[in-house]
């Protein structure tokens, strides 16, 4: 049959056929948001009295430990599935001790957060960079460089003194090489062998960390990260990164930042079944929440298309600052 033009009925795709009405795109829709898999990150803030605003991170605050309950089971009210913890230590040094001290800030949230909200995963972001008072996500070499085997054991300290507090999973972060592995061990040792590892795998040295940086009170003093955390350029390196995290004991592996880096979040979710995260990070959040003040984005559609695209391009598990947002609007 031919139609008007004397062209052959059916040559070209009639793809507008799938989106004709909101009920026929729900039921073709591929991906679909679920708060189960986000996770909200929260700045816990020692010596805070309820909660103070992050100015360069709209909507986002460090929350006192007198706040950390009401905050936890308003995000268990929204389904959300987890919350990722940073400290902000009433104090610094050159070893970064606040991270595992048994009564830290972190430490001490934990225990808030499980009475409060038991529902919620308690993760517990591992690193020295909120404790140390030069900045650094570990301890310095007389050159000044970071030193990578002298990190080991005060992030493996800090590891089981988080999952003795109740934390529910161990997320490192401070790209030391050997820390999956010496983390393992000594959680092991200390009894916590059912507690799992959520590797920072693929971590780049990223400017879009700038916002954190003020949230958390972590820029480093001097230099910068790129010693420790990946090119931006290097792909196939990532992945290396994360077989090395898997083969020394890692439960599910990070991709961080999210939206400059989809294609690796695909790359990993092709080369291995454990669950993926991507961390949608505060540069990433701050760019949308500013034009969204200025009238530019319109903030539901853009964080829900940003979430989509984290989820389509294979992350099972995202850890975003729009969390608590977009779970409220659902
Ligand atoms: C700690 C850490 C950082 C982030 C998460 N864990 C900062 C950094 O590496 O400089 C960044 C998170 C964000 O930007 O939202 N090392």
């Amino acid at each position: 049959m031919l139609d008007w033009r004397g062209m052959e009925l059916g040559r070209f795709a009639r793809h507008r056929r799938l989106r004709s009405s909101e009920a026929m795109r729900r039921l073709v829709r591929e991906t679909e948001l679920s708060p189960a898999h986000l996770v909200y990150p929260l700045f816990i803030e020692a010596g805070l009295r309820g909660r103070s605003p992050i100015p360069s991170m709209p909507g986002q605050f460090r929350f006192g430990l007198d706040a950390v309950g009401e905050e936890a089971r308003e995000l268990e009210r929204l389904g959300i599935g987890g919350v990722m913890l940073f400290g902000l230590p009433a104090a610094k040094d050159e070893q970064g001790s606040g991270a595992w001290a048994a009564d830290g800030v972190v430490q001490q949230a934990i225990g808030r957060i499980k009475d409060a909200a038991p529902g919620l995963v308690v993760m517990g972001d591992v690193c020295l960079c909120e404790y140390t008072s030069h900045g650094h996500c570990g301890p310095l070499a007389p050159d000044g460089s970071v030193d990578n085997d002298a990190a080991l054991p005060l992030l493996a300290e800090t590891a089981v003194s988080l999952a003795n507090a109740g934390c529910d999973v161990i997320a490192p972060s401070d790209m030391m090489d050997g820390r999956v592995l010496a983390i393992r061990n000594a959680l092991d040792a200390a009894g916590h062998v059912s507690v799992p590892i959520l590797s920072y795998a693929a971590k780049f040295a990223s400017g879009f960390y700038g916002p954190f940086r003020d949230a958390a009170d972590s820029a480093p003093a001097f230099g910068d990260r790129r010693g420790y955390q990946m090119d931006p350029a290097n792909g196939r390196m990532a992945l290396g990164e994360v077989l090395a995290d898997l083969e020394q004991g890692a439960d599910m592996v990070m991709v961080k930042p999210a939206l400059p880096y989809l294609d690796v979040v695909r790359a990993v979710r092709e080369v291995t079944n454990v669950p993926v995260a991507a961390y949608n990070v505060s540069g990433e959040y701050s760019m949308v929440m500013a034009a969204v003040e200025r009238g530019w984005l319109d903030e539901a559609r853009v964080i829900d298309e940003t979430l989509t695209s984290i989820l389509r391009a294979g992350a099972d598990i995202i850890i975003t600052y729009h969390a608590r947002q977009w779970a409220s609007r659902r």
